[in-house]
């Protein structure tokens, strides 16, 4: 009788060839088919005994139309014999072969990570496939490693992570998140047929247009508490490339993703290898809001870099809106004043404070103090900021150069460029050539030092244009597609080395709003600037799509002044409350807020501070989407169940419905929870509820007129 399954992460079971990676809740297995060739077996709820599993099935020996289709699972796939599908690898030898044909050379496993060792049928050319196992929040991570130990040059066309797969079927729902700058993460949801849907980005970062994650679901029918939903996610913030595709004869659904392979092309040396970025994957078998709390977890507890001893976020004031270029010591003073008053903790100056920055057309590039608007450098308004009580940030865009500035004039070929060809501006600028090492050591080198020479504890880290021309002239011709790649890998090594240097200094990823967010930038930064719009009911739709596949930790939320960019204007209650679902900052001109404002700011700010640590490190329950009704409402439980936060939001009042009951979820079902309110909106005056009423009867809130919003906190009582 076959053993039943212990407790460890990664096993191989030899009588069936079989490797079972085990997390809390689910299982994933590979297995080796009579042709030694690997093969994705299972991937889903935890299934207990070894006897649960299956050998792999043999591919056929006889060629027909259809047979690389009824053998659709390989784990791996190069591009070889009969493989008509997405591939993982993809070469061209220097003598001209292009054909691969990987199967199984060895394994390894150490404790939570299993290694196996592929080789093409003939030549030295190997792949090693890394599987990590998360198991508290049953995600996988797949990473490959491609190592060319042949004699000859092996060019890779194609390099992915790997490939997700989906028990065969019809019927599918693929979800995602598109966008554009100002109205970034919006869910999208469609059926998933035969043929290929591409998610990727071409654009040398993550995007605006899509982001790096995906989730499944059979038929369409989980919600967001109920169905099995398999979801994904790339940790690169380069280009990057995700292949949903349906294969018709077999209805088998796969996800292949890696680097994106438009322009791409990495010459591989004998004795050279190349990494792949991380490929995560995760189950939830209780729907989409579980699949996003096991998301949540694991940013936090694996991925951020304050992973190991989580700190929370602080309250953040932004200059941008207020001032925009107009920066001085005067004025940012009076701001960082008026800021300290309502409670802010960490005060940052954005663009305009070096060079000959008074808009954006000149400066960038230029990274000193400009002597105009700081006559005695930043040390008198960072030691103001710092006798307020709080810390000081600023921002910076170190990828980035004006044509006019003093930078590009003494290097005008560290912009990517092709030579004698039109060098597109967006922004009036132009983007330095980070692929290069000399641009690399530059750019760490003047952030180390106005890190070093200043108390700066805080970056604001901007990109705020895509690539043109992404020409590398000074390196050969067959290496010069490794742009794409080696860009993304020197700015990565830039933070980590700043990082390692200062060791408190703390990174915000912006890119023209939320168009670098990914599992990648987030091994590095500790918030992301979610988008420029910050139009609160816009921001409710954008929030919820980042929720899907971020956490609101990270989720930099500011309160801005109205009329918005969209021209609508809502309450300073109701932006407040949006805002604090996620970093709470504020970004507006406090110049201009009369006693009123600052009082209902200093209220907020401190109701904030009680509720952070479940807002930032609890379990985030969506109960109802701004896209489907007249009211959001969002939930979150701390992660000792001891509080929880209702935010709820009516959009428009129609007629005299009243707003939908609120049932609560991740509650205690018999315990009593004291519940306050902020403003009254409670329908019935109830001072302490069991969980049960709360969950099964419900709350009902007074919400009325447009753009009504309330908070309710709920502390478990003793
Ligand atoms: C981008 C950012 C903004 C602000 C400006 C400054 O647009 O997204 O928040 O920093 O740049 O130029």
């Amino acid at each position: 009788m076959p053993a039943m399954s212990d407790n460890a992460l990664v096993r191989y079971l030899p009588d069936l060839k079989v490797w079972v990676l085990t997390t809390e809740r689910t299982s994933y297995a590979i297995g080796l088919n009579d042709r030694n060739e690997l093969q994705s077996l299972y991937w889903g709820e935890k299934l207990e005994s070894d006897r649960d599993f299956f050998p792999a099935h043999s591919r056929p020996e006889h060629a027909s139309f259809d047979s690389s289709e009824t053998m659709t699972n390989e784990e791996y796939p190069g591009w070889g014999g009969r493989y008509y599908n997405e591939p993982s690898l993809k070469v061209t030898l220097a003598d001209g072969d292009r054909d691969l044909v990987l199967k199984y050379a060895s394994h390894e496993i150490r404790g939570d990570t299993l290694v196996i060792r592929l080789k093409d049928i003939e030549y030295d050319l190997f792949v090693n496939l890394a599987y990590k196992v998360f198991p508290k929040e049953d995600i996988i991570r797949k990473q490959a490693e491609v190592e060319n130990r042949t004699p000859q040059v092996v060019t890779l066309e194609s390099a992915q992570s790997g490939v997700w797969y989906v028990p065969t079927g019809e019927g599918y729902r693929l979800t995602y998140l598109t966008g554009r700058w100002a109205g970034e993460t919006q869910l999208i949801r469609e059926p998933i047929n035969p043929g290929m849907k591409v998610l990727e980005s071409r654009r040398g970062n993550t995007s605006h247009a899509l982001n790096p994650w995906f989730a499944i679901d059979e038929k369409g029918e989980a919600d967001e508490e109920h169905g099995r939903v398999w979801f994904g996610a790339l940790g690169w913030s380069g280009n990057w490339k995700l292949v949903v595709e349906d294969t018709p004869a077999a209805h088998q659904v796969r996800v292949t993703g890696g680097y994106n392979n438009f322009d791409f092309s990495w010459p591989l040396k004998p004795g050279e290898s190349l990494n792949t970025p991380p490929y995560y994957g995760g189950f939830s078998g209780h729907g989409f809001g579980e699949a996003s709390r096991l998301m949540h977890r694991f940013e936090r507890d694996e991925i951020l870099p304050d992973h190991a001893q989580p700190h929370l976020r602080p309250v953040l004031y932004n200059s941008w809106e207020a001032t925009e270029f107009n920066v001085n010591e005067e004025g940012q003073k009076a701001l960082a004043e008026k800021a300290a008053r309502i409670g802010v903790e960490l005060f940052v100056m954005d663009d305009g404070w070096f060079g000959r920055r008074n808009s954006d057309r000149a400066g960038l590039g230029d990274w000193f103090v400009n002597t105009q608007k700081f006559p005695n450098g930043l040390h008198p308004l960072i030691s103001y900021v710092n006798s307020l009580g709080m810390k000081f940030g600023l921002w910076f865009e170190p990828e980035m150069v004006n044509p006019d500035s003093d930078l590009y004039r003494r290097h005008p070929d560290w912009a990517m460029n092709f030579p004698g060809r039109p060098r597109s501006e967006a922004r009036n600028q132009l983007v330095l050539n980070m692929a290069r090492d000399d641009v690399k050591e530059y750019i760490f080198g003047v952030l180390d030092k106005m890190l070093s020479e200043n108390n700066i504890q805080y970056i604001k880290w901007d990109m705020n244009r895509h690539f043109g021309e992404p020409g590398w002239p000074e390196v050969p011709v067959a290496e010069q597609k490794e742009i794409w790649v080696k860009y993304t890998r020197n700015v990565y090594e830039i933070i980590d080395r700043l990082r390692a240097k200062h060791p408190s200094l703390e990174i915000e990823s912006c890119s023209g709003g939320g168009g670098r967010v990914d599992l990648g930038i987030l091994e590095r930064v500790n918030e992301v600037w979610t988008s420029d719009n910050t139009e609160a009911f816009d921001r409710l739709r954008i929030q919820e799509g980042f929720s899907f596949a971020y956490t609101p930790k990270i989720m930099s939320a500011w309160v801005t002044d109205v009329p918005n960019l969209n021209g609508r204007s809502t309450p300073l209650k109701f932006r407040f409350l949006v805002a604090m679902q996620g970093a709470l900052g504020i970004g507006a001109n406090l110049n201009h807020w009369s006693p009123e404002d600052y009082a209902l700011a200093t209220q907020m700010v401190s109701t904030y501070k009680n509720i952070r640590e479940t807002v930032q490190q609890g379990n985030l329950y969506r109960l109802f989407s701004p896209r489907e009704g007249n009211q959001t409402a969002n939930e979150y439980v701390s992660s000792d169940g001891k509080q929880a936060a209702l935010f709820a939001f009516l959009h428009s009042q129609q007629f005299l419905w009243p707003a939908p009951t609120i049932y609560l979820r991740g509650l205690d079902e018999s315990a009593l929870y004291r519940i306050k309110t902020i403003d009254n909106k409670l329908a019935d005056r109830q001072e302490v509820v069991s969980g049960s009423s709360l969950m099964h009867h419900g709350l009902n809130l007074n919400l009325r007129g447009d753009y009504d919003s309330t908070l309710i906190v709920l502390e478990k009582t003793e």
